[in-house]
């Protein structure tokens, strides 16, 4: 396959690897998305048919930037309602950014980050982040808004579809347009209702929808893919002192790779593995992500899964086999003592030796909250001592020479 596939990915591959990517960050996030998605809609196919698809990724992606939330809100959904807690209120802004990434990947993506962004303003003015009022605020971001309070009201008053569009009703002309509310209590008959509360039903609503979603306007000569931009990004959303290290171990990566002569696919592939070679992390627990000092043996257990989930989510992407190989073998190591498969040598594929080593470069000059930043010195003669072992030796004198032309510094 070409690699000018790898980078226009489908609408549906798209949404399908985010899905997976928030489904491993925290499976209840993609369930409340899934509902979202589902009842919003449904009530855009009455309301709003010209952009229902647009609404229903908008609805499935609301609360992307929840990826940054911390544990403690993400125990308690219903803190969701509270508008003037800081980290809830930066959700919106973060959906919006990490959204702004995706418009890129298809044209049905381009109104999401402006519907995501208000999808908590309420009708009275007294929603957030921005206290838009009445019509200021689009029609499907209300209908968002709508689907969002029907999806947390229903957790809270479980079977009962008459006490869950009770406790709506209250909030109609305040949170939301009564006309909404009506249309809203018009389509939710028992039917959708019980259609709602299985996990199943709602996940065959979805995948319905996405398999009926168009398929065509592919981007053109992106320079940076946009959904795997957007997957960097909800890492990095969860992983807070790492932000830019995909990025740089990336264009760490694409000039060793361009000193080694190799070829245009190859640099390509160094580049492209330098930025998804932790994106499987979004798995990981924010405790163990983010905790400020060595991890413990279960907390590495956990960690040295994250090439696998990585795996997973780009094979939803789509990506070509070849791929998929060098970032599942970026933590191999030279000794075969590496994971996840322990292979050594030449076998492990040179675009994930070079990003390996780059890796390490890369983490060592950085700042860490548990450790100073190594100076160039230091971190070349760190890579030669693991030169042997952990490393490839060649790709480590490959990388030195790179550091000493000064193309790091730039
Ligand atoms: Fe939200
Ligand atoms: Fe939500
Ligand atoms: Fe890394």
């Amino acid at each position: 396959m070409q690699l000018t596939t790898v980078m226009h990915p489908y609408l549906t591959e798209v949404l399908r690897a985010i899905s997976l990517a928030l489904e491993l960050d925290q499976p209840t996030a993609l369930l409340h998305g899934r509902r979202v998605a589902a009842v919003s809609s449904i009530l855009a196919e009455r309301a709003l048919p010209e952009e229902r698809s647009e609404v229903f990724c908008a609805g499935l992606l609301h609360d992307v930037g929840a990826v940054g939330m911390t544990e403690r809100l993400f125990a308690n959904p219903l803190l969701a309602h509270h508008p003037i807690d800081r980290d809830i209120d930066g959700h919106a802004w973060r959906s919006a950014a990490i959204l702004a990434a995706a418009a890129g990947a298809h044209p049905t993506f381009r109104p999401a980050p402006c519907l995501v962004l208000d999808h908590h303003e309420w009708w009275n003015g007294r929603g957030y982040p921005s206290g838009k009022f009445g019509s200021e605020i689009s029609l499907g971001a209300q209908l968002i808004r709508i689907a969002d309070s029907l999806a947390l009201a229903m957790h809270e008053a479980g079977k009962d579809r008459k006490l869950t569009l009770n406790r709506l009703g209250k909030r109609a002309g305040k949170e939301f347009y009564e006309d909404i509310f009506f249309l809203l209590s018009e389509i939710l008959d028992n039917d959708l209702y019980e259609q709602l509360e299985d996990i199943g039903r709602v996940e065959e609503l979805c995948d319905r929808e996405i398999g009926d979603l168009p398929s065509s306007g592919r981007p053109q000569n992106c320079e940076l893919d946009p959904a795997v931009e957007v997957l960097v990004q909800m890492l990095e959303a969860k992983h807070n002192y790492t932000a830019g290290h995909s990025k740089r171990v990336a264009l760490h990566s694409r000039r060793v790779a361009s000193s080694l002569n190799l070829s245009s696919d190859e640099i390509r592939f160094s580049y492209l593995a330098g930025l998804l070679h932790d994106v499987g992390k979004i798995a990981a627990p924010r405790s163990v992500l983010n905790k400020p000092g060595p991890l413990s043996k279960d907390e590495w257990r956990l960690m040295l899964k994250h090439p696998l989930f990585t795996e997973a989510i780009l094979k939803e992407l789509g990506v070509p086999d070849e791929l998929l190989t060098v970032v599942r073998h970026v933590h191999e190591r030279w000794d075969g003592t590496g994971y996840p498969d322990g292979i050594s040598g030449e076998e492990i594929p040179l675009a994930s030796r070079i990003v390996a080593v780059c890796d390490t470069f890369e983490g060592i000059t950085s700042h860490r909250p548990y450790r100073q930043r190594a100076t160039l010195p230091e971190a070349l003669e760190e890579l030669r001592r693991a030169g042997g072992s952990q490393f490839d030796p060649a790709i480590v004198e490959a990388a030195a020479a790179v550091v000493l032309d000064q193309l790091f510094l730039d």
